[in-house]
């Protein structure tokens, strides 16, 4: 077989078989095919697509390039929650202790940010000496302690993702439908768990800017996840404007602290009992989604959640005093307010925008090797529908380099639109695909 064929016959929109489909990916994981042939293949698939057979195929292949974990000493169900990447976006770190608080088992394989959307990973490492690289066996022993662990993808999970995923950063050919869903299904099913749940983000803030395309991804990543014999389930959520009221590393986890304190803002806390809920329901900690909703909101009031998070904190070197006292978590030196220009209703927050601001404070990488400053971000006084008087604080900023200010400040000021009308309510949760609230 040769990889010049296989590019050709995915240029002329021909369907490769499993056989191929494992060669190629073979040729990733051990180097023997060049980059410069996978990425003409990659483009080749943005473009013609793949069938079911060839995502199946594509998707098992990339599994197999790597370790598949099980845990057949662990008493109960093991589950796992994979956001598409948006803005503000940091359920996993409250959902993660809530569901382990609960008694399920979360061993959770994250990313870093990418874009202009952030990363799990990033914001743990906003915490003061919390290491997201445990091997696996360190991950297992923090995983059987205290239910859940937060890592990186190791070398052995999906070596043919991490190849692939680099390439397709530089070339343009991230967002494929079929490549999105053969990456993060890859990954997650190497965790060995028993269900999944995928928030997958819809609007201005996401990659999938169509909920049509959105609910796309979701069938494929669905259907995928069942013919492997888990229970999955996919929430299309709004990404039209940050999730919160904060954006930014260190800022995020504070806002993660409130949540699991019983305070913070309404859509978070909504998002998260959500999605948790579904978790201990794919999971049969409880026999229908909404006695799900409230035992999530039990592992919160009881204060369990939170206990669990220090624990995980602990476990993985970092500083757990931070669940009681966030002011020890990085900090920007300065701050910088954005006014409204009129008076009027906040009608559009273009979140994509607010994203890149985020990003060229420091809080997210243009190159893969910039380093993050985990302290700078935005914090929202206003979000869409709320009034507004001319002057009033719209945001503020949060930064330590003068140099970084202007161009954020400037993103952030055109991310605003104020109207004469409050716009109508739009739901947080807007569909949901492959499965029902009940048994
Ligand atoms: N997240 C992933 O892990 N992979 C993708 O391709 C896109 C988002």
């Amino acid at each position: 077989m040769r990889a010049v064929d296989l590019i050709r016959k995915k240029r002329d929109a021909a369907e490769l078989s499993r056989e191929e489909i494992e060669f190629l990916i073979a040729g990733v994981t051990r180097g023997h095919i060049p980059d410069y042939q996978i990425a003409a293949w990659l483009m080749a698939v943005v473009w013609r697509g793949m069938s079911s057979a060839e995502l199946a195929a594509l998707t098992e292949a990339m599994l197999h390039s790597g370790v598949v974990l099980d845990w057949p000493d662990l008493p109960a169900a093991k589950v796992d929650k994979h956001s598409t990447g948006g803005v503000g976006d940091k359920t996993s770190l409250v959902i993660a202790p809530v569901v382990a608080a609960a008694g399920l088992y979360v061993p959770m394989i994250s990313g870093r940010g990418l874009g202009h959307t952030g990363g799990t990973l990033d914001k743990l490492e906003s915490i003061p000496g919390f290491n997201v690289n445990l091997g696996l066996p360190e991950f297992r022993r923090v995983l059987e302690k205290c239910h859940c662990a937060l890592i990186g993808q190791t070398p052995e999970i999906a070596p043919a993702d991490k190849k692939l995923y680099a390439l397709r950063d530089v070339t343009a050919t991230v967002e494929s439908p079929y490549l999105i869903c053969a990456s993060i299904m890859s990954k997650k099913m190497a965790e060995g768990i028993d269900a999944l749940v995928l928030d997958v983000k819809t609007g201005d803030g996401a990659f999938m800017k169509k909920q049509s395309d959105a609910e796309y991804l979701a069938g494929l990543m669905v259907e995928t996840g069942t013919r492997m014999g888990k229970k999955v389930v996919a929430l299309i959520t709004d990404m039209e404007q940050p999730l919160g009221r904060k954006v930014g590393n260190a800022l995020e986890v504070e806002e993660c602290i409130e949540i699991l304190h019983g305070q913070g803002p309404k859509d978070l806390r909504e998002l998260c009992d959500e999605l948790a809920a579904w978790m201990f329901f794919l999971g049969k900690r409880t026999k229908t989604v909404d006695e799900g909703r409230k035992l999530a909101a039990e592992m919160i009031t009881s204060g369990r959640a939170r206990d669990t998070f220090r624990e995980i904190i602990r476990l993985q070197g970092g500083d757990a005093a931070v669940v009681d006292d966030p002011a020890r978590l990085p900090r920007a030196k300065h701050t910088a307010r954005i006014t409204a220009r009129q008076s009027g209703y906040v009608t559009a927050i273009h979140c994509e925008q607010v994203g890149i601001a985020s990003m060229t404070l420091g809080g997210g990488r243009e190159k893969k090797e910039d380093s993050i400053d985990p302290g700078v971000g935005i914090v929202f006084e206003k979000k869409i529908g709320d009034k507004v008087e001319a002057g009033a604080n719209l945001c503020t900023v949060h930064y330590n380099l003068d140099s970084r200010l202007p161009h954020a400040v400037d993103l952030l000021s055109r991310s605003f639109e104020i109207g004469e009308q409050p716009p109508p309510n739009s739901p947080l949760v807007r569909k949901i695909i492959g499965a029902t609230e009940t048994e």
